[in-house]
C-alpha cells in the first residue's frame, strides 16, 4: 500500500459508536432533561440554551480519535470518491440474504467491541424500533427503525469507519460552515476544484437532495437496498438520517425543492429514536424476533440483494 492508502485505512474510532456518542453531545436532546455530571458539565440529554450552543467548543471538547475520524471523513470523501463508492455497491451484487439474516450479519461488528456500552448492532436497532413502537408510529417507520442502521455491514466488506459513518454533506459544491470540524476540509481535494466551489456547485438551485451526491456512507447504501420496499418517508430517513448540516442545521436549502422540504419533518421525527433511545436495559433479541420477522414480512420479500 502506498502512504495514503495506509493513512486512509487507519481505524481512529475504537468502536464506530464513538462517532454517534459525539454526534448526541453535538446535538443533545431538545427537551430533554437537565442535568450536569459530576464535574459540572451539562450531561447527555441536558436542554442547553442557545448561548451555550453557540459558545460550546465541540472541537476542542471532542476526544482525540473523534478527531482523527473527522479528519479522514473530510480529507477523503470527495465528489469522485463517492461517485465511485457508488459504483462499486449499488449494483446491489454482493449478497442475497433476508433484512433478519442482515441484522445478524451486522452483529459481528461487535468485534469492535465498545468499552462504554456492550450494546450491539442489533439491540440499537432493536431499542430504536422498540421505541418507535412503543409511541404508536406507523409499522413501516417501526421497520424503519429496524433497518435503518444495517448499511454499516459495510465495515465487514473492509470499508474504512470515515466511509461509513459520520454526518453526511453534500459533495460537489461548497461546504457549508455548520458541518463540524470545517477545518479538515482544506485537504480535500475538492476544496482546490473551481468546479465544486460554489453553493450551487455542479448542481440547480432547487434540484432536490435526490440529485446531489451526499458523501458516502451508510445512509445512502440502505437507502439503495431498501427503495423498493419502503414508502418514500421511511426512505428518506434512511437516506438523510446522518445529514445534520441538513435536518438540524438548516443549511443547503438552495438544493432542495418541495419534495425535500415536505420530507423533512418526516426526517426529523425519525431522528430523536436513532439518537436518543440508548439505554443499559437490552432488548430481548428471542422473544422480539417472530414480531419483527412479520413485520418485514409484511414489506420485504424473503431474500433481498446487497
Ligand atoms: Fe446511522
Ligand atoms: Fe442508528
Amino acid at each position: 500500500m502506498n502512504p495514503i492508502e495506509t493513512e486512509a485505512f487507519k481505524k481512529p474510532l475504537q468502536h464506530i459508536g464513538e462517532w454517534e456518542e459525539f454526534v448526541v453531545q453535538h446535538y443533545p436532546e431538545p427537551n430533554g432533561p437537565a442535568a450536569t455530571t459530576e464535574s459540572g458539565k451539562p450531561a447527555v440529554g441536558h436542554a442547553p440554551d442557545k448561548k451555550e450552543i453557540e459558545f460550546r467548543n465541540y472541537e476542542a471538547d471532542a476526544r482525540p480519535t473523534v478527531r482523527e475520524f473527522y479528519r479522514l471523513n473530510h480529507t477523503f470523501q470527495s465528489y469522485e470518491f463517492g461517485q465511485a463508492k457508488r459504483k462499486e455497491y449499488l449494483g446491489l451484487n454482493r449478497m442475497t440474504m433476508s433484512v433478519w439474516e442482515a441484522a445478524e450479519y451486522l452483529n459481528q461488528l461487535i468485534d469492535d467491541s465498545d468499552p462504554d456500552t456492550d450494546m450491539s448492532q442489533l439491540q440499537h436497532l432493536l431499542q430504536t424500533a422498540e421505541h418507535l413502537r412503543r409511541d404508536g408510529q406507523p409499522r413501516w417507520m417501526i421497520l424503519t427503525g429496524l433497518v435503518h442502521d444495517l448499511g454499516k455491514i459495510l465495515c465487514l466488506w473492509g470499508e474504512p469507519q470515515w466511509a461509513v459513518v459520520g454526518d453526511t454533506f453534500p459533495t460537489g459544491c461548497a461546504y457549508s460552515p455548520k458541518i463540524v470540524f470545517p477545518k479538515f476540509f482544506e485537504a480535500n481535494p475538492d476544496s482546490k476544484d473551481s468546479r465544486y466551489n460554489t453553493p450551487n456547485g455542479v448542481y440547480e438551485p432547487g434540484c432536490c437532495l435526490d440529485k446531489v451526491s451526499l458523501s458516502w456512507g451508510h445512509d445512502e447504501y440502505i437507502y439503495h437496498v431498501c427503495r423498493d420496499y419502503l414508502p418514500e418517508e421511511g426512505l428518506a430517513m434512511l437516506r438523510y438520517h446522518s445529514f445534520y448540516p441538513w435536518h438540524r442545521e438548516s443549511e443547503y436549502t438552495h438544493l432542495l425543492n418541495d419534495k425535500d422540504q415536505a420530507l423533512l419533518p418526516w426526517v426529523n421525527r425519525f431522528n430523536p429514536y436513532d439518537l436518543y433511545t440508548k439505554s443499559h436495559s437490552k432488548p430481548d433479541e428471542v422473544a422480539l424476533r417472530p414480531y419483527y420477522e412479520d413485520l418485514i414480512r409484511e414489506f420485504f420479500p424473503d431474500k433481498i440483494r446487497w
